[in-house]
């Protein structure tokens, strides 16, 4: 069963990582999938899933910048005629201990975060609450529950993405939109592929399910967060770690 077939998807951060694992997942369950990442990479990792028949489109976007993410709201509308989900996935880290840490280190992660999860929900929800519909999920982390060493301004923000999407939730119900977030653990990104494989080895003994987890489980994870069939979920962040806790 496609389960967002006639829907249409604006995934942000969609160029690689887990973006484009949610772009892989939702283009198979038939949505129009428009990606938007600051990477040019984003041009040709949609062309790839464009060629094996899938219906996915790029836009370069930064959604710190707020004008850029409105224009790019209006196109996707334009183009399509409905946005009915938002994944709010891009994100950063700029890890330093809090003694050491530069201010546009601290600037620069909630900006992008935060302001950008911001900038691009704002720009958005005129749309869904036109339509009556909507569902908007958004990156949070389980650094953002449990903290973690060199990351005051990351834990900060996915900790805040939790409390905004609970707020959110509790203003946009009455139109039929739903704000949720996923929690992902430790997933095998380009950021994990980078670190030794006796850390990665130990990271995996602290998992109960004893695997890293994949950008094809986070996209299942914002599937069902981002389905018509999780219209009574909402405010929710789903811890999506393996059981670490
Ligand atoms: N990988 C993990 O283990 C993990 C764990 C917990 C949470 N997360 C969260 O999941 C999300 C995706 O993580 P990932 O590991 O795939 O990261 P990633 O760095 O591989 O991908 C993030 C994407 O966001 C894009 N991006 C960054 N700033 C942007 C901006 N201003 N405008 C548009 N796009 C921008 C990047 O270019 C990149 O393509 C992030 O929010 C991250 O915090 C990841």
């Amino acid at each position: 069963m496609k389960r967002l077939e006639g829907q249409v998807a604006i995934i942000t951060g969609g160029a690689r990582g887990i973006g484009l694992g949610i772009c892989e997942v939702f283009c198979k369950h038939g949505a129009t999938v428009v990606s938007w990442d600051l990477l040019d990479d984003g041009h040709e990792t949609a062309a790839e899933l464009a060629a094996k028949g899938h219906n996915i489109s790029f836009r370069k976007t930064d959604i710190t910048n707020r004008d850029d993410v409105k224009i790019a709201a209006q196109a996707a509308f334009d183009q399509h005629g409905r946005i009915d989900i938002l994944i709010n996935n891009a994100g950063i880290i700029r890890d330093r201990s809090f003694m050491k840490m530069e201010d546009d280190e601290w600037d620069s992660v909630l900006n992008v975060n935060l302001t950008g999860t911001y900038n691009a929900t704002k720009a958005v929800l005129p749309f869904m609450r036109n339509a009556n519909y909507g569902r908007i999920v958004s990156a949070s982390s389980i650094n953002g529950t449990l903290g973690a060493f060199g990351q005051t301004n990351y834990a900060a923000t996915k900790a805040g993405i939790m409390g905004f999407t609970k707020a959110l939730a509790k203003e946009v119900g009455k139109y039929g939109i739903t704000a949720n977030a996923v929690a992902p653990g430790f997933i095998r990104t380009a950021m994990t592929d980078s670190m030794p494989e006796e850390v990665i080895k130990a990271g995996i003994s602290q998992i109960p399910v004893r695997r890293i987890g994949t950008v094809e489980d986070m996209g299942y994870a914002y599937l069902f967060l981002a389905s018509k069939e999780a219209g009574f979920v909402s405010g929710h962040t789903l811890h999506a770690n393996g059981g670490s806790f």
